[in-house]
């Protein structure tokens, strides 16, 4: 029972926050980040087109990568399972690019430029190397790779569940802001850890 909670909890959250940067289309002013970054940074093309296919992309990833995990679905829908994996690898990868572009501008320096970059390193890495494991038909490489893949993309969640803990706990943004460019993801990274090496008890392949 509390594991189907917590998957429901888990699916609602991707689709959440997969819908979220709908709100940047929405909200006909400066939203969200926008409101911390310099006017020449928004004046530029180059930043708003990187920016906005990131989160367009990222979201998108986010939306459909959890489908992939269900074990009744992907068995019953081969073929489908195909073409979601296909637009998930595209959607990393295009929005992986630009997170690594918008990272060198993140608001709150080094420290964030760092996690930021390093965080869009490994989601390219561990998404490009589950696209290859699976073409050499490698299916529990595949497997384990993409459950990297996507505790990385799930750091898009996890972050807005951080941010506002930390922004209370330190009393400013900044500050939580740099804590959160690592936090968002290095412990995500460790629960796959252990997911990928008790893979007979993981929940979401029912
Ligand atoms: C997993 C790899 C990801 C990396 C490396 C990454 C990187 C970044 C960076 C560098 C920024 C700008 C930070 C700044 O300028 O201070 C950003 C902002 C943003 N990202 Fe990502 N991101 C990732 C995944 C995602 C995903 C999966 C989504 C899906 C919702 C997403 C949605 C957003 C949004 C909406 C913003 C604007 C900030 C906000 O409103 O919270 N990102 N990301």
């Amino acid at each position: 029972m509390l594991k189907k909670v917590l998957h429901i909890i888990f699916i609602l959250s991707c689709i959440g926050i997969g819908l979220y940067p709908i709100l940047y289309f929405l909200i006909d002013q400066k939203f969200g980040l926008l409101t911390t970054k310099s006017a020449d940074l928004l004046a530029s093309e180059v930043w708003n087109v990187f920016f906005y296919l990131h989160i367009v992309l990222g979201g998108l990833a986010l939306l459909i990568g959890w489908i992939q995990f269900l074990k009744k679905f992907r068995e019953k829908n081969l073929s489908t399972h195909r073409i979601i994996g296909k637009i998930y690898v595209a959607s990393c990868f295009i929005s992986g690019i630009s997170g690594l572009y918008i990272a060198y501008y993140a608001t709150g320096g080094l420290i964030t430029k760092v996690g930021f970059s390093s965080l869009a390193i490994l989601w390219l890495y561990t998404t490009y190397m589950s696209f290859t494991a699976v073409k050499k038909g490698d299916i529990q490489r595949h497997l384990n790779l993409m459950i990297y893949s996507y505790a990385l993309t799930f750091g898009a969640v996890t972050l807005r569940i951080w941010l506002p803990l930390l922004t209370m706990a330190f009393g400013e943004f900044l500050a939580a802001y740099k804590v959160v460019s690592w936090l968002a993801w290095v412990p995500n990274v460790i629960v796959a850890y252990f997911i990928v090496k008790n893979q007979s008890n993981i929940n979401y392949q029912s």
